[in-house]
């Protein structure tokens, strides 16, 4: 059973907390938490672009930025789209970035959205069905 537990909350609250912090319009809307198995949580923004396919998500730069640090496990991945209250809730990541968090650990939970206010924990293989392999 994945279980969301008190780790798990302070992970979207690190996500929260950097898209409050670093939230700008037209540039940063989405903030990504990711926890390492050595129990350090890294958080970034998304880099959006003028050109639409040149954006890089704040998942991908989540794990650059622990990766660079040193790190080379992880546990578990938020992220969190920016409202118009100045808040943010979680969003399900998109399919690069399944298959990005699927690349660097297969055993990688992500948290998502389960209504209004509940989150459910999923591994990354569950949301990346049938991933394309070489061999
Ligand atoms: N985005 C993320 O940061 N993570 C996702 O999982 C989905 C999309 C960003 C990328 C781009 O800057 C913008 O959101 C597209 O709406």
């Amino acid at each position: 059973m994945n279980r969301v537990d008190t780790k798990d909350i302070e992970l979207i609250e690190a996500a929260k907390q950097m898209i409050r912090a670093r939230y700008k319009e037209g540039k940063h809307h989405v903030g990504a938490a990711v926890r390492t198995k050595s129990g350090k949580v890294y958080a970034a923004v998304n880099l959006e672009a003028y050109i639409g396919r040149v954006a890089v998500c704040a998942e991908a730069i989540a794990l650059g930025k622990a990766i660079s640090e040193g790190e080379d496990g992880f546990e578990t991945i938020v992220a969190v789209l920016a409202d118009e209250e100045g808040d943010a809730r979680i969003v399900s990541p998109c399919g690069i970035c399944r298959e990005l968090i699927s690349d660097y650990g297969q055993e990688i939970h992500v948290l998502l959205p389960q209504g209004q206010e509940e989150y459910s924990k999923t591994g990354i293989l569950e949301l990346l069905p049938a991933k394309y392999k070489r061999e």
